[in-house]
């Protein structure tokens, strides 16, 4: 989704927000700009497409300034192109606003600008912005800062907004509600990103803005930061923290594209995302930010799990591992469904969020239902200080490290890490799975960084495999059980980012209508790895040969009956059952990025795809 960064200090502007906006690109966009204040004028270039398209336009302009602006637009309002891409300036050229976030009520203050007279260049929710803060500044004659305040006052809607304006060259004002933004330090030096990545190269003392906060940055004095919701907008103290970032985290390190780099990085994140939490004898585990609400968790009458995509199936697997291991039931929602139901909540119930950002607007947005419903709420994210870390009671934060690459990979592994040991903790508390299985699946579970590099190992041997996928026009992939989830992931990957359409069903729910698609051109890829219902997949699979579909699967090392009815088969380390999707998820992330890769699809961006989805 959109990007911001902003610079306001004693070095060049533009080379800074530049590679910010580089360093901004995993989160998709389609159209990139920068503003630079040049003595007594903001000077401003746009591009549609990629932010080197800009780069090379800018190249032999001029692109003085030690304050500026700069983002990469994610297309809602409008579709992609210069006028709609940020900054959008106002009429007389006097101020800049980049904006990320969606003004829900821009119609009606629209109509009321235009009747003030106001013209508009752009399609966006933006512009409307600019025009009201102009409008007020005329009405009210106030200073820029005050108007802003007033303004955002007057919007529905969210929003992470920095401004540049030549009544002051020498000042930036940022504000926040809804979307992340956070401002870096390093002296009199001021950065702002709408994450950590295009500031930890300069910085790692930062503040996040909290909602309803105004930030003024003026040259070579200290950060002042009021709210709106403060009646008498009196200052707040920044609490400037530590960005849990590094630049080495953010580069590739001799990987041809993030996406690889992340699935190769699956046994280090799962390891980080168990670390500390099982003790030095391998007898406890615990998770220490949720102790304080383990016991709501332990009385709960019910486990409600929402998220989105990927995050979404983690649920699922989770709903194997809660139900099996602590026997308390489990609902798993899409959170964009959720949010319109008027879901029945109870104060006993539990609302697990997952999400790798943490600030998927629709997660949050269930996230806030369950606040208000009076449930616990808890939170799995990856995103450290994210806006879902904030917002919910407690939580466990997966150590995946950042997850640059658009389709998530090892977010899911280590989401899936977290919820086991979370299971695996409740259970051993309220007594329902015994001391000899409880001890067995620790046990298993630390073997599993270990049984995804003997996957990992095979990558020839599955580019084998995609070099045959790549051809077709379409893809089934078929689970029982904890692997059904393990379907519907390897059909999100492989469509996501190659574009070849793919669904993924409970491998016996073929025969009730997508059989019908089955014919020699459809690859169905099959987990039948050593489960309860293997014999039951084994059937599935002789109904698909017996209509012709070539069979893919993904079984457990030694198999026969399988492997000797497949084209292809990819063999995975024995793993225990309930654990299965953290092994067998890998080779179906690898297959889709390699046919991605054979039919030259940007694997990093995929497109119409943003990283982080702060909109609904
Ligand atoms: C798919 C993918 C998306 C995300 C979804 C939720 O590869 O990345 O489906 O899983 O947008 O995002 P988070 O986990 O950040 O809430």
């Amino acid at each position: 989704m959109c990007g911001i960064v902003a610079y306001l200090g004693n070095r060049d502007a533009y080379p800074i927000l530049i590679e910010g906006l580089r360093k901004l690109e995993y989160r998709g966009y389609d159209s990139a700009g920068v503003a630079l204040m040049q003595d007594d004028h903001i000077q401003m270039y746009k591009k549609k497409g990629r932010v080197d398209e800009l780069d090379q336009y800018c190249s032999g302009r001029d692109t003085r300034g030690t304050a500026g602006i700069a983002h990469t637009r994610w297309a809602t309002h409008g579709e992609p192109n210069e006028e709609n891409a940020h900054p959008h300036i106002a009429e007389d050229g006097s101020m800049a606003l980049i904006h990320n976030g969606i003004i829900e009520n821009y119609l009606s203050l629209k109509k009321q600008l235009i009747q003030e007279g106001f013209t508009f260049k752009s399609e966006t929710d933006t512009e409307v912005l600019v025009h009201l803060i102009k409008s007020i500044q005329k009405k009210e004659d106030v200073a820029l800062p005050e108007a802003v305040m007033m303004a955002l006052s007057m919007v529905e809607g969210t929003y992470a907004l920095a401004i540049l304006s030549v009544d002051d060259p020498d000042r930036l004002i940022v504000a926040k509600k809804g979307s992340p933004l956070l401002i870096g330090r390093d002296g009199h030096d001021y950065f702002v990103g709408s994450d950590g990545a295009p500031i930890v190269e300069y910085t790692q003392d930062v503040v996040y803005l909290e909602d309803g906060d105004v930030g003024v940055i003026k040259r070579g004095k200290a950060l002042k930061i009021r709210n709106i919701n403060d009646e008498k907008h009196l200052l707040k103290r920044p609490s400037f923290q530590k960005l849990e970032l590094s630049l080495e985290q953010l580069e590739k390190g001799g990987f041809d594209t993030y996406m690889l780099k992340e699935i190769f990085e699956q046994p280090k994140a799962v390891i980080d995302s168990m670390r500390g939490r099982i003790n030095l004898k391998k007898d406890v585990v615990s998770l220490g930010g949720i102790i304080e609400y383990e016991q709501k968790m332990l009385n709960a009458r019910r486990f409600i799990i929402v998220a989105c995509g990927t995050s979404w199936h983690a649920g699922l697997v989770a709903e194997h591992l809660f139900e099996t291991l602590v026997r308390i039931p489990v609902e798993v929602e899409y959170a964009s469904e959720f949010r319109y139901r008027d879901p029945i909540i109870r104060e006993d119930d539990v609302l697990i969020a997952i999400s790798q950002s943490g600030e998927t607007a629709d997660t949050l947005a269930a996230v806030e239902i369950g606040k208000k419903h009076g449930a616990t709420v808890i939170g799995i994210c990856n995103v450290v200080g994210s806006t879902l870390a904030r917002e919910t009671m407690a939580g466990s934060y997966t150590h995946a490290g950042p997850e640059i690459g658009v389709a998530s990979t090892k977010a899911f592994t280590a989401q899936v890490t977290v919820l086991t040991l979370m299971a695996l903790s409740l259970a051993e508390k309220k007594g329902t799975i015994s001391k000899s299985q409880y001890h067995q699946l620790i046990n298993d579970l630390e073997s599993i960084p270990n049984k995804i590099s003997q996957v990992l190992e095979q990558e020839q041997h599955i580019q084998r495999i995609a070099q045959y996928v790549a051809t077709k026009p379409n893809a089934m992939f078929l689970g029982r059980g904890v692997n059904f989830p393990v379907a519907l992931e390897g059909a999100l990957k492989l469509k996501e980012i190659s574009y070849i359409h793919a669904e993924g069903y409970p491998a016996a729910e073929i025969k009730h209508g997508p059989i019908a698609l089955v014919d020699t051109n459809m690859p169905v890829i099959v987990i039948a790895t050593e489960q309860k219902t293997y014999d039951k997949v084994v059937s599935n699979i002789q109904e698909i040969i017996a209509r012709k579909g070539t069979i893919i699967s993904v079984v457990t090392e030694g198999d026969t009956a399988v492997k000797k009815m497949s084209k292809f088969c990819i063999e995975i380390p024995k793993t225990e059952e309930l654990l299965t999707p953290l092994v067998a998820s890998v080779p179906l992330q690898l297959l889709a990025y390699h046919v991605a890769v054979i039919r030259d699809c940007d694997v990093d961006k995929p497109r119409n795809l943003a990283k982080s989805v702060s909109v609904e």
